[in-house]
């Protein structure tokens, strides 16, 4: 998606060779403008596929999964990470490791809002090593209900993440891919 590679590059930070900074557009700073064409892009890729849900975590994958939502006139849940007054009963849950940040985290979402009949698409803001995704996905298993795809704004294609969640079936749609950070540059692979 040639508006979000640009933003990449006139904004992005790179702050070493696995991590770029994304803070002035998607992680704090939220570009509304960018995020609905992103919400457009998503809508566009998975059309026609029957979509009744989508399903993301909190926080950085809530405006994608908001905006795809509003394009797709489906409801959008996203999973807790933190432990909520409210949200206590009925739980799915799933432990997530971050291989980035080394830490476990046990992710939630109540069982109200998603039943066998869905048909869910996943969305998040980064795929990396694609523990978050594959969370996100035990979550939908145990409700039994139908996993359409999995939409990524930006995919670091140099860490594990993509060909994990290809080996285990998921079709993975990334609207930006990076190819490298090295020597503080961002290079994409071209679609
Ligand atoms: P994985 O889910 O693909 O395995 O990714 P990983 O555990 O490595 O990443 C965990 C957290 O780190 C996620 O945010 C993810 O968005 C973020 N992350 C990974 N790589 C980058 C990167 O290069 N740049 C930035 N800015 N973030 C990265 P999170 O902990 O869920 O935080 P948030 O959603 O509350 O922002």
């Amino acid at each position: 998606m040639q508006a979000l590679e640009q933003k990449i590059l006139t904004e992005g930070i790179v702050l070493s060779d696995n991590v770029l900074k994304v803070d002035a557009f998607l992680n704090h700073q939220i570009d509304p403008v960018l995020m609905q064409q992103i919400g457009k892009e998503f809508a566009a890729r998975f059309k026609d596929q029957g979509i009744t849900k989508i399903i993301t975590i909190e926080a950085s994958g809530i405006a994608p999964a908001v905006m795809a939502g509003l394009e797709l006139g489906v409801p959008v849940i996203f999973a807790r990470k933190y432990q909520s007054l409210t949200l206590k009963d009925d739980l799915y849950r799933s432990k997530v490791y971050s291989f980035t940040k080394q830490t476990e985290s046990t992710i939630a979402i109540s069982n109200k809002h998603i039943h066998s009949s869905d048909h869910v698409l996943i969305i998040d803001d980064f795929l990396a090593n694609g523990q978050a995704a594959l969370g996100l996905a035990d979550l939908i298993h145990q409700a039994n209900a139908n996993i359409v795809g999995i939409g990524i704004v930006i995919e670091k294609s140099f860490q594990t993440g993509r060909d994990l969640l290809i080996e285990k079936g998921y079709r993975v749609e990334s609207l930006a891919r990076i190819q490298s950070l090295n020597d503080g540059k961002v290079t994409f692979i071209q679609a």
